[in-house]
């Protein structure tokens, strides 16, 4: 089985503003490197890393499995809905994983199955922090991604990577929730006919202090804050979102919610939002979104 989302790449032609994106505004840890930019959140080896490329795009989703036997599981599974896996153990030595076999998604998206995501030692934050990232068990953070067939991929995530529903919001657009650990959400999908897209990536502090810090930087910055300040129904994230150097958005908050499966309900929500995260006046425009015969 998946425990978590474990890193995430992404190729850009600005991959080197992230240098001090990631660093001064996100507050993650520049890792060395001679091609991109490799960010750390924890202790652990890079979570996010934004390779040089001709176009802004998803590389890589990478997810820890359970050891060496969740990891085989999960590949019957995904070889079962017909999918061709890879086994690839150079890679795994790249992203400092243990054992690393990849696939690609009905989307076209390339995921990265892994176990063993390598502690490298104390995560010092690239801007004042008074406390850390929000990661372990709940891995990286949660993304939002654009799908032309919303039933196919809530098949594909539950029936095949083995996630489990959260709750939906039905607000002008649908959205669908999903967990693979306490954290209330990993994945969450929204649908639009034709296209597919990446629309955020979520990192969590624990200390709302860091969030408002964040605020501050993106406003002194004049950098596009894609939603103001504001709070979640579902998963009560109090959260921003700044538009990144790669055109998609990074949502920055804390206090999210954890569920226990025990006694979890699935509902249907009405709003996305209890107050705030407005858009700007002037919309912006989608910034990796493509046709579904060429995927983002
Ligand atoms: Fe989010």
């Amino acid at each position: 089985m998946i425990n978590s989302l474990a890193y995430m790449g992404f190729e850009s032609p600005t991959a080197d503003e992230w240098r001090h994106f990631g660093s001064a505004v996100l507050g993650g840890q520049l890792v060395d490197r001679s091609d991109g930019v490799a960010l750390r959140f924890d202790d652990h080896a890079e979570r996010l890393v934004v390779h040089p490329g001709e176009r802004n795009r998803v590389a890589y989703f990478g997810w820890d499995c359970d050891g060496a036997d969740g990891l085989a599981a999960v590949i019957a599974q995904v070889r079962s809905a017909g999918l061709e896996v890879v086994d690839e153990p150079a890679t795994a030595a790249v992203r400092h994983v243990d054992a690393l076999a990849s696939f690609v998604d009905p989307f076209g998206f390339r995921h990265e199955l892994t176990t063993g995501l390598a502690v490298v030692g104390s995560f010092t934050p690239g801007r004042e922090m008074d406390g850390g990232f929000v990661t372990g068990g709940g891995g990286l953070g949660h993304y939002v991604i654009i799908v032309p067939d919303l039933d196919a991929a809530m098949s594909f995530y539950i029936d095949t990577l083995g996630f489990r529903v959260s709750d939906h919001i039905e607000a002008g657009m649908s959205l669908r929730f999903l967990h693979c650990n306490p954290r209330h959400h990993t994945v969450a999908l929204s649908a639009a006919p034709g296209l597919v897209g990446f629309h955020h990536l979520m990192l969590e502090v624990e200390e709302f202090t860091d969030v408002g810090r964040g605020l501050d930087i993106v406003n002194a910055e004049g950098r596009t804050l894609a939603m103001s300040l504001g709070r979640h129904t579902n998963d009560l994230m109090t959260s921003f979102y700044v538009r990144t150097p790669s055109g998609f958005e990074i949502e920055y908050g804390t206090g999210g919610l954890l569920i226990d499966d025990a006694n979890w309900e699935v509902e249907t929500l009405d709003a996305m939002s209890f107050w705030g995260h407005r858009p700007p006046e002037e919309r912006l425009v989608p910034g990796i979104i493509g046709k579904a015969s060429q995927p983002a």
